[in-house]
């Protein structure tokens, strides 16, 4: 039987496309011929369920790739209903298409769905237990999938950075542009993940048609945040100076070590660092 993903004319939708990630993947949608319908809030928000029934009635489709998210991890401590409402209620919208239509979803999860409390590499059958309202929420949507849907890839990933104004690359050779010192914390592990990398795995999971389940997919390796700044820096006159996270109290937790066990799929962070700087 013929692959149906080297159909050229693949329909794929895309939620949150105007995202960090998002904006990496379309492109590479685009380039291998399949079409997409890109979206974020303005165009379909998640959370309108009159909007999910009409789409799951008129619409005809072939895959789903969930990207949308409250990703305002601080400020979802204060804001939990809305945190909740998109990344839990918007999931189990998008997976109710998924399953009426029939076809694949892939959602993209979070380090944050583990307390952090390990000191190796997190598997993809470990305990969760998120320590913040935005680890609770993308795992309350993973599960909204898992019991949805047996069509489905939940992708844990960790510590994002591509071009986009959220990008922490960016934002810390701005400061060594204005500053000399840079704080940064080092008591908290984990690995920064290039979206390009994270996008082209996404389409060769799509065109090898892998078997559903969740998958952690970051860089390999691992590092802290201020070995991470250190790197980036590292052509710089900038320094930076190693503090803990206590000396930088935020509303949220973070996992002391979130390093997910990535089954090398991926290049090993300081190599997708150094070409993403070349890049820019
Ligand atoms: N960034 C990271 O470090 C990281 C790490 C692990 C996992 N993830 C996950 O990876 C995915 C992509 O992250 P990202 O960094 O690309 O996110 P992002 O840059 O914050 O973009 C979020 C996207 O979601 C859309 N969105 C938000 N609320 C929505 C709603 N109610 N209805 C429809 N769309 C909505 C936004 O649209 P508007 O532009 O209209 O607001 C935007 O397109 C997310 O699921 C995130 O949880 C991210």
């Amino acid at each position: 039987m013929a692959n149906p993903f080297e159909k050229k004319n693949m329909r794929i939708l895309v939620t949150g496309a105007t995202g960090m990630l998002g904006r990496e993947l379309c492109p590479m949608l685009e380039a291998e011929g399949w079409q997409y319908w890109a979206t974020n809030s303005k165009i379909f928000d998640v959370t309108n369920t009159k909007l999910t029934n009409e789409i799951m009635n008129k619409v005809s489709l072939e895959f789903i790739i969930h990207l949308a998210a409250y990703t305002n991890i601080d400020l979802a401590e204060t804001n939990p209903e809305q945190a909740y409402l998109v990344n839990q209620m918007g999931t189990k919208n998008i997976a109710q298409i998924a399953k009426k239509l029939n076809v694949p979803i892939l959602y993209v999860s979070t380090d944050m769905v583990f307390d952090g409390a390990k000191n190796e590499p997190y598997k993809t059958n470990d305990a969760t237990n998120p320590i913040s309202v935005y680890g609770k929420s993308k795992f309350l949507g993973e599960e909204e999938i898992r019991k949805t849907t047996k069509k489905h890839y939940i992708i844990r990933t960790s510590w994002l950075y591509g071009k986009g104004e959220r990008d922490y690359v960016n934002t810390m050779l701005t400061f060594s542009n204005l500053r000399d010192e840079i704080s940064v914390v080092d008591d908290q592990i984990g690995c920064p993940t290039w979206t390009r990398d994270l996008a082209q795995k996404i389409v060769s999971i799509i065109k090898e048609e892998r078997a559903f389940g969740t998958y952690h997919i970051c860089s390999s390796g691992h590092t802290n945040w201020s070995g991470f700044t250190k790197e980036i820096l590292k052509n710089r006159n900038t320094k930076v100076i190693s503090i803990d996270k206590s000396d930088f109290p935020r509303p949220a937790k973070r996992p002391t070590y979130s390093v997910l066990d990535n089954n090398n799929e991926l290049p090993d962070w300081k190599n997708s660092l150094s070409e993403y700087l070349l890049t820019r």
